[in-house]
């Protein structure tokens, strides 16, 4: 991780009056860029609410309607292209239309889709997550919700226990018990070492958000302190090894070690939610990264290849539980033939041990380039990244928990990133909070893309005079 805001350490101060101009210039120039998007919006809001599939695809003023991806390049219903560093939320670390995922999907298509019963390719994929992750038995999910919904019933099936705790300022899906504690606001938080639980939206009874608790990342003080308190009330910790939706955390140097040692001696079942750390920072995930293993490993995204899965790892324990039928794991589509078929050839044929190696060097060039900018330029902001993922943050000191993301990101030099990003040719994750995946197929010249639309917004914002910024041509 580098920390260094400008050369000698100095960051400049920035001209906020020059960021809201700039921003407006940027704004007009994305609405110009994206008409035909526009319209897709305004017809897209008589059939959907906010005009999306999932209120994640939200966006300021409209969302990018996307027409066809191919490698490391997405093109969107203008006819823009992009080299995509968005990757679907990072599910995309194969490429778009892979050829080798393409083929194993198709020929399962002339084998027939779905039976509810299990084929091979569930055993293939089983034996493969083993083998990368280190637990022993595996069940399917059909998304990042259903796998992080069914390891906490799993930990209270087998605690007999109710209460959970997760990490403040993270995400694990849309289910009742982990939509708490999500990006509460300041004035919400209580005391670091006691945060109160905020539900994250309406619609969940207070009555099991009151069961989740948040403790702070990276202080396994508090969690220690927290454990003592509640001792024998926790089911289970549910946490990201790697924090990845607040920009990306990275875990202090002993703290995930402690963190098995206490919930351990607590009878507490510790879930790592690698969802988005699975498939894309290591070839055995955070779990082998960082060599700490959990009870249960909760998995989705990068796993199936672009396809809608998830999978659950766990332990003899925890699948004993499993098989007897005391906690029930179901799913109609779990294992899903197609799914499992892009899945194996994923994980088999293109994210291979080797492919790791070379995501990470592109990893590393890419953010030390993208350090090299914020040094010249004295941006307050730094890069952090691992495996396929990386972000700069936007903030003049290292963060190491959400209240640190909440008081110290600069949201004004985010979005205004993100626009010169968009209307550069770089298709990144809206908001403040989210971070770039690699794909196999990024290149040298997506990289050298990437850099060029970043240099472009730390030239303007620093430079002495306002002038609205040429559009990239798309
Ligand atoms: C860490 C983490 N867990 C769980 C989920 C939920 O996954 P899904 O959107 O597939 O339900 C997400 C989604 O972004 C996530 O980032």
């Amino acid at each position: 991780m580098t920390v260094e805001t400008g050369s000698g350490g100095a960051a400049k101060t920035i001209d906020r009056r020059r960021i809201a101009g700039l921003t407006e210039a940027e704004q007009a120039n994305f609405r110009e860029r994206t008409r035909a998007s526009a319209e897709r919006f305004e017809r897209a809001l008589k059939v959907m609410p906010g005009g999306v599939p999932s209120s994640f695809q939200q966006n300021d003023p409209w969302p990018t309607y996307i027409e066809r991806g191919d490698g490391a390049r997405v093109w969107d219903v203008d006819g823009n292209e992009y080299a995509d560093f968005h990757n679907g939320f990072g599910v995309m670390c194969i490429g778009h239309a892979n050829p080798k995922v393409g083929a194993a999907v198709k020929a399962r298509v002339d084998l027939g889709t779905h039976f509810a019963a299990p084929t091979d390719g569930s055993i293939v994929v089983a034996e493969e997550l083993q083998r990368r992750f280190g637990l022993p038995q595996w069940r399917f999910t059909n998304s990042g919700t259903e796998s992080t919904m069914d390891a906490v019933h799993l930990a209270r099936g087998a605690t007999g226990r109710d209460v959970i705790l997760k990490i403040e300022g993270s995400y694990h899906g849309h289910h009742d018990a982990v939509m708490v504690s999500v990006y509460p606001e300041l004035e919400e938080l209580g005391e670091r070492d006691d945060p109160r639980s905020v539900p994250y939206g309406a619609g969940y009874p207070r009555a099991l958000t009151d069961l989740t608790r948040a403790v702070p990342f990276n202080d396994a003080d508090v969690l220690e302190s927290v454990l003592n308190k509640l001792d024998g009330q926790v089911a289970g910790l549910i946490m990201e090894p790697a924090m990845m939706n607040i920009n990306i955390i990275p875990p202090v140097p002993g703290y995930l070690a402690r963190v098995r040692e206490l919930t351990a001696k607590h009878g507490v079942k510790l879930i790592f939610d690698e969802v988005k750390t699975g498939a894309t920072i290591s070839y055995g995930g955070a779990t082998k990264r960082f060599g700490v293993t959990p009870d249960m490993i909760t998995l989705a995204k990068a796993v199936c290849g672009g396809y809608p899965g998830g999978a659950i790892g766990m332990t003899g324990e925890m699948a004993e539980i499993v098989a007897s039928g005391k906690v029930h794991q179901y799913g109609t589509f779990n294992g899903n033939p197609l799914v499992m078929a892009a899945a194996e050839a994923a994980l088999t044929e293109v994210l291979t041990e080797d492919v790791y190696r070379k995501l990470e060097d592109t990893n590393e060039q890419l953010k030390s380039a993208c350090q090299d900018i914020i040094d010249r330029y004295g941006l307050p902001a730094y890069t952090e990244g691992m495996g396929a993922k990386g972000c700069v943050i936007f903030s003049s000191e290292p963060l190491r928990e959400y209240r640190d993301y909440l008081t110290k990101v600069d949201g004004e030099l985010s979005t205004l990133a993100w626009l010169y990003h968009m209307n550069h040719g770089i298709f990144m994750t809206p908001g403040v909070e989210e971070e770039w995946t690699l794909s196999v197929a990024h290149s040298g010249e997506d990289v050298e893309r990437y850099l060029a639309a970043f240099e472009a917004f730390a030239t303007d914002v620093t430079s002495a005079t306002a002038t609205a910024p040429a559009a990239f041509g798309g």
